[in-house]
């Protein structure tokens, strides 16, 4: 088969509800919206193909659209790029059912099949077998403000992708087949009757229950799915299948947790998180249950069963009952605590191992009397449920900022005549913190009057020391430094009694914080005081966002690359084991790009059996949204982390240390000259790009500064990238690789970066990415919003960038020897192909409607602004 021929169904579904869309767009427009969109789709393909008169007639026409025309244009193209994206998604899982299917194809790149037939060639079965089964896959939901979709709306996509997948059935009588276009013009109605902007900010609470409804729509089957493939692919290969207790993959969760900067997750609302969370869980097992009871009206018991339930006639049924009756209490009492009446705990399920082990008692008697196969269904699904979700969904991890530690304890310093913790110098501040920790006596008076913030920092270690400690992941430090900003946490988790501890994580996320962090580490780690309480593990988050806005993404590459190496090299030095938490978002200049790759490029040593990772934002639906989807995911995880224990990457060389030591230093120059040291470059960001009016979309409950006021630093990562992507530019994912480039080409470097690329996987993966994002940008798109936007006197600063981007791109074209961006990825190529026309009328939409909305500010104008941003995210994939 060619793969034109594989792509046809693709092509066809995309036809099929790109008619629909416009029979929609006829039917409640009427004629004259629906030509006006047809004209516009025609030019801009024509445009595409690099027909100037076709480009400048689209400027005209849709510059001369009348304010009340723009809106429903914008979303026409908005609606069909979301129809697109659910045509792509659902191609991919028919493809990989048709690869699977085929007897002639390899296993899938990546599958539990392919991974584990090559690590048995070269592991011993039983080392292979440990190293799946240890596994501690640890992916962190996050409410970070990237998914711009209403939740509604996704639903109702979720049901068109569901509808194309019945549509492939080969068997539909005539009559199916029409039914399932009706369904589908219904959902496609629905949803441009829908509005696609949300009326209000979600609260922490609303993004924690679209959050947790993920596992109800496709974890809790793909979670017992991918243990089942992962147990099979081990029975094969080593003998022994996975134990049952064994979970690879667990989730935990930000939501209604992450508090860096956003005000409204408060105390109250964690406590409502972690409730909300085991709500959630209980009313699933309850589901699980009642079809277990069901199912299993089996007679036969062994001994221990028997001492359990007595001679009952249908045993596992009494035992199953019982366990029902408990989670319907566990359910209400639940509710009772979410409205905050007190409930008497009884015979509440608080424990996993409770629920665990009397599922595995009925597990083991089925076993014993011959009825393996029937406890080897349903009921097995559940016991890998619950050994993934626990009682309580997922763990919830806290962030906070260092700073208001560190405004916490001064304030108790001053109250208790200490002076000010904030004036002491590090080693001051350690000596307290260290003495602190091994004493007795409380150190916060008991009247002890805060201000509000400072009372909302002690309120959340109430809240901590009154979880449970299955419901609570780690602490997390955001702009950590100094071995006192962890000291700080560990005592005030000491002061509110919490007594289990949560593992407390500085999250480094500057280049200087990245680079300091070894020395931050040892130090840590040789503080006795510390060691007793961490035990032997300790666990590291490293933040790619921040560190690429803050030096440039290559620069921020190779940092967080060397910050792994050194800091597993400490750790080896101290005896402790090293876990890394990758707070990657979804977008390349946020460290986003393919799972697989990603992991196996990272440094030897660094994955080890465990890898925690935050899924942000529209990630979560792109990688879980679509159950065959969420599934291949899923087994991206378990093979890549696997192989990256087992057979780690090379060390890179040191030539090729030194080639990358080389670009790092003078990409960091090239960008922060830009970003940081340009006159004028602030104002032209304001000017060139939506930014300003990215803060006012409704897509999260955090604020788009830490701070108000200030220009870039203030300004968080998600909507810097944010602005950048939609004008396409994408300015953070290269700035200063070009020039980086081009010195290694100045010093005849170019051979080596082309054996690093070749040879190295890190060097590789970076170069793909920065080479996608290349082939999705468009420095003619850009230059539209400088004509029309961008004060004359900033304009040459618009036409440097665009130099820049076209060099870059020639630049790493070099490197890899592709004759055209995306020659290693023909997928990608064609989505960015299928999209462009349609994106490009919206980023000409986009430069009017901030041209009218900057000169008159009309509501109506600023809502369909929202909609061709959101159009523009929709059709490159991703947010910020
Ligand atoms: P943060 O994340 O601002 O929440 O640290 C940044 C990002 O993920 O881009």
């Amino acid at each position: 088969m060619t793969t034109k021929d594989t792509d046809l169904p693709l092509r066809e579904n995309i036809r099929q509800l790109g008619d629909l869309l416009g029979q929609t767009v006829r039917e409640q427009g009427g004629a004259e919206l629906f030509d006006t969109v047809e004209k516009v789709r025609m030019l801009a393909k024509d445009a595409r193909a690099g027909d100037t008169e076709a480009a400048t007639q689209l400027e005209q026409t849709l510059t001369g659209l009348d304010d009340h025309m723009i809106m429903p244009i914008a979303r026409a193209f908005s609606h069909f790029l979301n129809l697109a994206n659910i045509a792509e998604q659902h191609h991919r899982v028919r493809r990989s059912r048709a690869w699977a299917m085929d007897p002639e194809s390899r296993p899938a790149r990546g599958s539990l099949e392919d991974t584990l037939s090559r690590l048995a060639s070269s592991t011993d079965p039983d080392a292979l077998h440990r190293a799946a089964c240890d596994m501690q896959i640890g992916l962190v939901l996050t409410a970070h403000p990237t998914e711009i979709t209403r939740r509604t709306l996704l639903q109702k996509h979720n049901r068109i992708a569901r509808l194309l997948d019945q549509q492939d059935r080969q068997d539909l009588t005539p009559e199916e087949r029409e039914d399932l276009e009706t369904d589908l013009k219904r959902e496609v109605t629905s949803a441009w009757f829908t509005d696609e902007i949300r009326q209000r900010r979600p609260s922490p609470l609303d993004e924690a229950r679209w959050g947790y409804a993920v596992v109800e729509q496709t974890l809790w089957n793909a979670i017992p799915r991918n243990a089942r493939r992962l147990d099979r692919a081990l029975h094969k290969h080593t003998g022994k299948g996975l134990p049952l207790d064994a979970a690879p993959i667990r989730f935990g969760s930000w939501m209604g947790g992450d508090r860096d900067g956003n005000p409204r997750v408060t105390a109250r609302v964690t406590r409502q998180s972690c409730l909300l969370a085991r709500w959630m869980a209980a009313t699933q097992y309850e589901r699980d249950i009642n079809t277990l009871v069901d199912e299993l009206s089996v007679q036969c018991m062994d001994e221990d069963l028997r001492e359990k339930v007595g001679d009952a006639w249908e045993p596992y049924r009494v035992l199953l009952k019982r366990v029902r009756a408990r989670m319907r209490l566990t359910i209400r009492w639940v509710e009772a605590r979410l409205e905050g009446r007190n409930a008497p705990e009884g015979e509440v399920y608080l424990q996993t191992d409770e629920l665990l082990t009397t599922l595995k008692e009925c597990y083991h008697s089925l076993h014993r009397c011959g009825a393996g196969v029937l406890a080897d269904g349903n009921l097995l699904d559940t016991l890998r449920r619950v050994a993934c979700f626990g009682l309580t969904l997922m763990r919830i991890d806290i962030r906070q900022e260092a700073d208001r530690h560190t405004e916490a304890l001064d304030a108790i310093t001053q109250a208790i005549g200490l002076g000010s913790y904030r004036d002491w110098d590090e080693q001051q501040r350690q000596d307290f913190l260290i003495r602190e920790l091994g004493s007795e006596r409380p150190l916060i008076p008991h009247h002890f009057e805060a201000n509000d913030d400072v009372r909302e920092v002690l309120d959340t270690f109430e809240v901590i020391a009154e979880q449970a400690a299955e419901s609570l992941g780690a602490y997390i430090i955001s702009m950590a430094s100094k071995p006192s900003d962890i000291l700080a946490v560990e005592l005030l988790q000491k002061e509110a009694g919490v007594k289990t501890r949560m593992p407390v994580v500085p999250l480094f996320e500057t280049l200087d914080d990245l680079e300091g962090a070894e020395e931050t580490l040892e130090r840590l780690l040789s503080i006795d005081a510390y060691r007793s309480h961490i035990g032997s593990h300790q666990e590291v988050m490293i933040g790619y966002s921040d560190s690429g806005k803050d030096a440039g993404h290559l620069t921020a590459a190779w940092a967080l690359y060397q910050t792994q190496e050194r800091l597993l090299a400490c750790c080896r030095r101290q005896g402790v084991k090293l876990s890394l938490f990758h707070g990657r978002g979804g977008s390349i200049g946020r460290g986003g790009g393919p799972t697989h790759a990603a992991i196996l490029s990272q440094p030897p040593g660094s994955v080890s059996g465990s890898l925690r990772v935050t899924e942000q934002g529209e990630v979560i639906q792109a990688k879980f949204g679509m159950p065959g989807i969420a599934l291949r995911n899923l087994e991206l995880y378990t093979t890549a982390v696997l192989e990256a224990t087992l057979q780690p990457p090379p060390d890179p060389k040191q030539e090729w240390r030194d080639a990358m030591d080389l670009l790092a230093e003078v990409a960091a120059k090239n960008y922060r000259g830009m970003v940081r040291e340009t006159e004028g470059f602030v104002d032209y960001f304001r000017s060139a790009t939506p930014e300003q009016e990215i803060a006012g979309l409704t897509i999260g409950s955090r604020p788009a500064r830490r701070k108000t006021g200030g220009g870039v630093e203030t300004l968080r990562a998600i909507p810097w990238i944010f602005s950048w992507t939609q004008t396409r530019l994408l300015l953070p994912a290269w700035l200063g690789v070009g020039e980086a480039l081009d010195e290694a080409y100045q010093r005849d470097l170019t051979e080596e970066l082309r054996t690093m690329f070749q040879e190295w996987p890190f060097f590789r993966a970076f170069v793909d990415m920065v080479e996608m994002v290349l082939a999705k940008g468009d420095p003619e798109v850009a230059a539209q919003y400088d004509r029309r936007l961008v004060p004359p006197e900033l304009r040459p600063l618009g036409a440097d960038l665009r130099a820049r981007f076209s060099k870059t791109l020639d630049k790493v074209l070099a490197i890899s020897g592709h004759e055209r961006p995306l020659d290693d990825f023909p997928v990608v190529r064609r989505s960015v192909d299928v999209r462009n026309p349609y994106v490009d009328p919206l980023n000409r939409l986009q430069v009017e409607l901030l041209h009218r909305v900057r000169h008159g500010n009309e509501d109506d104008l600023r809502k369909a602004l929202m909609v061709a941003i959101n159009g523009i995210a929709a059709g490159m994939r991703n947010t910020g």
